[in-house]
């Protein structure tokens, strides 16, 4: 197969990555596309590095038999605290959500303080502290982990006044940080984009890692003569826990892209 048609491999700790894959398909509608979700072993927002790296590397291993030419990994914790070990590990491109992410919110920020929210792996790495000091050693970074988040998200509760209460609660210290821009550094947070709004008001402005990545992807992609020149793209899921749940709660997270019907689930042992 030439180079340019492979599939692009996605892979998150469960079903959050499909807010990811969303935003791909809205901007790269003629790739193929492998997704792998680990649900047997989500979350990973509350696991070590050490666990989570050993996962990530499994993950990247399956999607490399699909003969993927780039890969995205989706999930925040996994980019937050895996990238540098998948890099040396694989030859394969591995783009993560975190840099496109901070690359936009520096662009963006007008006065240089940068909220991030994130799971708390993903806050305590430091990485996207880190990246932004990296990209503008001026800005101020503040990081808050929103554990209630995936769970409330999971649980269909995205328009609820239980999830506002707990919004108002992560986000009053970051507000009160007068911060200027948000990171949503989660794969679940854009399904809470309204009701985050509602809890910090108009005047702070929201960068999704999802739409960044997918964006960055197609600049890569583009660059390096890769981009697919079929007309049609197919779509594969794989799950490491049964595929019911994923393909229920797929739906919601995919929103009204009618790829779903064209997508295969598959659930397959942990890789
Ligand atoms: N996918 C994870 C992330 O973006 C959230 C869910 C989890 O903790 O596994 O950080």
């Amino acid at each position: 197969m030439r180079e340019k048609n492979r599939p692009i491999g996605i892979f998150d700790s469960g079903i959050g990555g499909l807010t990811v894959v969303k935003e791909i398909i809205r901007e790269l509608p003629n790739e193929d596309i492998v997704y792998f979700g680990d649900t047997a072993r989500l979350p990973y927002g509350n696991k070590s590095a050490r666990t989570v790296t050993r996962f990530s590397l499994e993950n990247v291993k399956f999607l490399l038999k699909f003969n993927v030419k780039s890969i995205v990994v989706a999930c925040n914790t996994s980019s937050s605290l895996s990238l540098p070990a998948l890099r040396k590990k694989f030859k394969v491109p591995i783009l993560g959500v975190v840099s496109p992410a901070v690359k936009k919110a520096v662009e963006l920020s007008p006065g240089g303080r940068i909220g991030v929210i994130a799971t708390a792996a993903t806050v305590g790495s430091a990485c996207y502290q880190r990246e932004i000091k990296k990209s503008a050693g001026r800005y101020k970074s503040f990081a808050q982990a929103c554990p209630l988040f995936v769970p409330l998200v999971e649980e269909g509760w995205t328009n609820d006044d239980v999830t506002l209460e707990v919004a108002r609660r992560y986000l009053g210290p970051l507000v009160k940080q007068n911060i200027d821009t948000l990171i949503l550094g989660c794969t679940h947070y854009p399904l809470l984009e309204k009701l985050i709004r509602k809890a910090v008001g108009e005047r702070i402005q929201f960068v999704d890692s999802a739409k960044e990545t997918a964006l960055e992807l197609k600049r890569v992609l583009a660059e390096n003569g890769l981009k697919s020149l079929s007309r049609s793209a197919r779509y594969k899921f794989f799950v490491s826990d049964e595929p019911e749940r994923f393909r229920k709660a797929a739906r919601r997270f995919l929103g009204k892209i009618p790829c779903l019907n064209k997508g295969k689930f598959s659930s397959t042992i942990s890789p």
